[in-house]
């Protein structure tokens, strides 16, 4: 969507505030011992209490709904990770994805996190793909293109030796979850759509520890995994299309990574 004046900039600014609360709740849940389940469980708990709606649910075609509040992927699960009832390990490199609709005004973020200490291979992942996210989403700039940020976002996670997911793509949002424009983590620099003042924009990516940025998907439609087995990390910020710079909705550039 397009903001256009300062009120609706505000309002947007709360729901994606609230977000953020239910989130931090969801990042200090996730550690050793607990499933992916509990966690769902929680996000589903905080909304209520809340007020609002987690907005992934009924998301996906008629015979298979996507069901749950969250998408909590592990390790090797890249992304659409269908929350397991499975206790989380020391290691686990964990993406927890998680969107809601205050009132018809819709949020959509991801964090990674590891539980423990990650490994410096895994630490050094996790700190690539968010300044390789952060680098793309600084470039939400009125007249940039959206194959500077896929650009941008590409050339900082091969510049390291690992790679992008090319089959999902980062979006608009507004008062629907996958807004225009479509918005690689991959491309070339000027091409593609031009960014408007006042646009508001998920940046993601999934990034792959390896070289290889092939992905399978598994049995159930949903979950997409790694298929040489490599640990991946995901961040999703939402951000204002703005003259200067870009503005974070959802700003968690700071959160620790474990
Ligand atoms: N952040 C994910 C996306 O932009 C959310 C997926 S929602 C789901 O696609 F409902 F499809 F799981
Ligand atoms: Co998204």
């Amino acid at each position: 969507m397009i903001i256009r004046s300062q009120e609706e900039l505000k309002r947007y600014q709360q729901a994606a505030d609230k977000s953020m609360k239910i989130l931090k709740k969801l990042f200090d849940a996730t550690v050793l011992g607990i499933t992916p389940l509990e966690i769902d469980a929680l996000a589903d708990q905080e909304c209520l209490k809340m007020g609002v709606i987690p907005c992934f649910k009924g998301v996906g075609p008629k015979n298979n709904k996507y069901r749950w509040a969250t998408c909590i992927s592990v390790n090797d699960t890249v992304l659409h990770g269908i929350p397991e009832n499975k206790p989380l390990k020391k290691g686990d490199l964990v993406k927890v994805d998680f969107g809601i609709n205050d009132d018809s005004w819709i949020t959509d973020h991801c964090f990674s996190k590891s539980v423990g200490k990650p490994k410096p291979a895994e630490y050094r992942l996790l700190t690539v793909a968010r300044k390789a996210i952060i680098a793309g989403a600084n470039l939400a700039i009125v007249g940039k293109k959206t194959g500077d940020i896929g650009a941008k976002i590409q050339e900082v996670v091969e510049g390291a030796g690992f790679s992008v997911v090319k089959e999902f793509v980062g979006h608009g949002v507004g008062h629907s979850l996958h807004d225009a424009p479509q918005l690689p983590a991959y491309g070339q620099r000027g091409t593609g759509f031009t960014l408007k003042e006042g646009m508001v924009l998920c940046v993601e990516a999934q990034v792959l520890g390896s070289k290889s940025d092939r992905v399978y998907v598994d049995d159930n439609a949903w979950t997409v995994k790694t298929v040489d087995g490599s640990k991946s990390a995901m961040f999703e910020y939402m951000v204002l299309v703005a003259k200067k710079e870009a503005i974070f909705l959802t700003d968690t550039r700071h959160w620790p990574l474990f």
